[in-house]
């Protein structure tokens, strides 16, 4: 017989338990990515510390967007508790480097929920998720670009001024940003 209080919630406990995880990872990122943006600004890259300003917001957005689906789902989403989040970075290649692993340890994150989700035949979380697997390609795509602006242009002479001044045209491909519209 099913649990009586899993009956409130279309969710399994397995599956509440890997969003909860995963809305303390996306708050975590929003957190680092906050940290990032002070790094940067005290290195004197303004571009780029803005652009991790931004980044963050759209991690708490990431984290609000879980949280709300467990809640709907008639789970109980954990405001998560978030500590130990790094201020050093090493230097502003190291920055980015970070930053595109954190992206692609969010990816493996969600596609370890998405399996679990489809191994138990919960179509709904596997249908909310799609939209992280989409918005995962993007940030992983343009975490690398960023990482190759260094060995592009170089860091010699102007050569980080340079990447700072790119850093807001990177964007990603035209035709992942059609399908997440
Ligand atoms: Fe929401 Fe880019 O992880």
């Amino acid at each position: 017989m099913k649990d009586i209080t899993r009956m409130k919630t279309s969710l399994s406990k397995e599956i509440e338990s890997l969003l909860n995880d995963q809305v303390k990872m996306e708050g975590n990122s929003s957190s680092i990515y906050l940290a990032m943006a002070a790094y940067c600004d005290q290195l004197g890259f303004e571009n780029s510390s803005e652009f991790f300003f931004t980044q963050a917001d759209e991690e708490r957005q990431h984290m609000l967007k879980i949280f709300k689906y467990i809640s709907d789902a008639g789970g109980t989403p954990i405001s998560p508790e978030i500590t130990e989040v790094p201020q050093e970075f090493g230097s502003f290649k190291g920055v980015f480097e970070s930053a595109l692993g954190q992206e692609i340890a969010v990816t493996n994150a969600i596609n370890i929920i998405l399996s679990a989700a489809y191994k138990e035949g919960d179509h709904a979380t596997a249908n909310f998720l799609q939209w992280f697997v989409r918005e995962q390609q993007e940030e992983e795509f343009t975490a690398r670009k960023r990482v190759e602006l260094f060995d592009i242009i170089g860091e010699d002479g102007i050569g980080r001024y340079m990447i700072d001044q790119k850093i807001p045209e990177i964007t990603p491909p035209e035709a992942e940003a059609d399908v997440n519209v």
